[in-house]
């Protein structure tokens, strides 16, 4: 079966997934964000996760560098949060209510749940850069029905 890109994305948004915003610090203490949903588990023992970031933009190399992360797990009210952060806006930031968590990347109240993590390996993804990273402390957050993303859209559960 031959396909293009379109019908390849297509494709990919059949899988059903969770949101995320992933979120970093830059060495100047400036907050970083990029809505993800490339998100997943990968080992319990150490514990690990992944994520995919494009690597045109200006977030991948930004993340490279900065190696900690926290990973915001979206709750359904959050959906807004979605969008911010994955439009090109000025400060993705201004506006809105954040805290920097232990390890000093921007935290959103009322997430599902929060892995802060550091970078354990950065492998090339071809035109993204995958991280597989190491959580250091997860955070509990709300018993919320989580945000849905399925064929381009946005769902409840
Ligand atoms: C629901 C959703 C999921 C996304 N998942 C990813 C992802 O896993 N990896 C990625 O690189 N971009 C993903 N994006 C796109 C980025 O959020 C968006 O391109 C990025 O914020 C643009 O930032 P930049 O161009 O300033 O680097 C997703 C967007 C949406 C709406």
């Amino acid at each position: 079966m031959t396909f293009d890109a379109i019908d390849f994305r297509n494709a990919l948004g059949c899988f059903a997934t969770g949101i995320t915003v992933v979120t970093a610090q830059t060495a100047d203490q400036q907050p970083l964000g990029v809505t993800i949903n490339s998100f997943s588990s990968v080992s319990l023992d150490p514990p690990l996760v992944l994520f995919s970031l494009a690597r045109v933009g200006g977030h991948c190399q930004e993340f490279i560098s900065a190696g900690k992360f926290a990973v915001n797990v979206l709750a359904q009210h959050q959906r807004s949060l979605s969008d911010r952060f994955s439009m090109a806006r000025d400060n993705r930031f201004e506006g809105i209510d954040y805290e920097l968590g232990g390890n000093g990347c921007p935290v959103f109240p009322g997430s599902l749940v929060v892995f802060e993590c550091e970078t354990f390996e950065v492998h090339d993804g071809g035109d993204h850069a995958v991280f597989i990273c190491k959580v250091t402390h997860v955070m509990a957050g709300e018993e919320e029905p989580a945000l849905i993303f399925h064929r381009g859209q946005y769902h409840e559960l």
